[in-house]
């Protein structure tokens, strides 16, 4: 063969094997030094804490690109949706905001997700991770997010100017609470402030309900059977949020939860009934005036959610997913992130001077209460069933039939195989 001829055969060569290799990569899945992370957390405290775990991303990995994929919604109302359609139609980010518990369930995780057991081997996180949330981590016996913290549904937020000036003390009781309501509406205050304008808010109220009512065994029941909808407690329950619901602000359809906290922030309502959540709103407001207690009849019990980041099989850039999981899980990650977000670490041995007096509280009741899954946040139950269940809930605050509330609930119940 000529000289030229043989440079031409290794040309030809070296243009075959750029072709196959260009062919082998799928489409959308080109190497890039970015990391999409997509969550429901675009303002207030959430956004604050979020930044917070970025800066120290961008510190150890500066190279890195951070895509910062949000979909707005509390709660994961429209980002769960996007979500989903990202995810089976190929084109997930690299990390994403996922409920401990059975929300996971929703992503087929065996199909669309990446277990993450070596890493939590090689972090040595089922050390660092109270077993309480290990246990609720772990689905189909593997782990599929890295908790980031530990929030509580269940308290009620108040307007401490509101009850100094009119001389009350927060409601322990639902009977308490109907004194004092009607304390406060005799003075022309709105008792208790609520936003149901995304759908999950009526549910969240309703489970603090229903915890209050039921206890931490007879509640926990409901998700697995034990306990069933047609007890004469869950009436009781919603005869209670009946009652309670003529004590709101009217235009309660048109507001977010934040909208609503705004109501104590401007001292025009007295109290809240929201997750912890509120407790970052609040000093990303820099409003002080505010205090808490758990939601009347349940204290000595935790309603519980962990936010976690999941990894997506086939994410695009894997091994900045992998650094990213790991400041996640971190302390550090963990300690930036938190006291800006309202709450606590996933971690239990974050510094407890980093945060603020209410959350302090959260640290000592987390420590000892009775925990008890939240619905509404993905804790308890299969996202199918969870939805029902808001949307029984909203329709109940509009019609307020008890007993069709109450039939639908058990039906959902049968319908997820857990009641007969
Ligand atoms: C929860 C989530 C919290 C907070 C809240 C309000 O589901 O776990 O982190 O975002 O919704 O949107």
């Amino acid at each position: 063969m000529s000289r030229r001829n043989r440079w031409l055969t290794i040309l030809s060569l070296l243009a075959i094997a750029v072709l196959l290799m260009t062919a082998c990569v799928p489409a959308g899945k080109k190497a890039t030094n970015k990391l999409e992370m997509f969550s429901w957390w675009t303002a207030g405290g959430e956004a604050d804490g979020l930044n917070a775990m970025y800066d120290i991303y961008k510190k150890a990995y500066p190279s890195v690109e951070i895509v910062n994929a949000t979909v707005a919604g509390g709660a994961g109302t429209n980002a769960k949706a996007v979500l989903s359609t990202r995810i089976t139609g190929g084109d997930p980010p690299d990390s994403f905001q996922l409920h401990a518990g059975l929300e996971v369930e929703k992503y087929d995780p065996a199909k669309y997700l990446q277990p993450l057991d070596s890493i939590y081997t090689a972090e040595g996180w089922d050390k660092v991770f109270p077993k309480d949330l290990i246990s609720l981590l772990k689905y189909q016996d593997h782990f599929w997010g890295v908790p980031v913290n530990i929030h509580r549904a269940n308290v009620m937020w108040y307007s401490k100017d509101v009850f100094d000036k009119n001389g009350l003390t927060p409601p322990t009781t639902w009977d308490e609470f109907f004194k004092v309501a009607d304390a406060l509406k005799a003075k022309g205050i709105v008792p208790l402030v609520i936003g149901t304008k995304e759908g999950w808010e009526a549910g969240h109220t309703f489970e603090t309900i229903l915890i209050s009512v039921l206890g931490a065994d007879g509640y926990k029941g409901l998700w697995t059977g034990k306990t069933q909808w047609t007890d004469p407690k869950v009436t009781q329950a919603l005869e209670t949020f009946k009652k309670v619901m003529t004590y709101v602000n009217t235009d309660y359809s048109a507001l977010t939860w934040s909208d609503a906290a705004q109501y104590l922030v401007d001292g025009k309502g007295a109290m809240h009934i929201m997750g912890d959540w509120t407790d970052g709103w609040f000093t990303s407001k820099n409003f002080k005036g505010y205090g808490w207690a758990p939601v009347p009849g349940t204290k000595g019990i935790f309603d519980a959610l962990s936010d976690s980041f999941a990894a997506a099989k086939g994410a695009k850039n894997q091994a900045n997913l992998e650094s990213w999981l790991k400041v996640a899980g971190s302390k550090a990650g963990q300690e930036a992130f938190n006291p800006k977000k309202g709450s606590i670490c996933a971690r239990t041995d974050c510094d407890p001077k980093l945060f603020n007096t209410y959350l302090q509280s959260a640290m000592q009741d987390w420590a000892k209460d009775a925990i008890v899954p939240s619905v509404v946040h993905g804790a308890a139950a299969v996202e199918k069933w969870a939805t029902v269940y808001k949307d029984i809930l909203t329709t109940f605050i509009t019609k307020g039939d008890v007993k069709a509330a109450q039939d639908a609930l058990q039906q959902a119940c049968k319908d997820n195989g857990v009641c007969k």
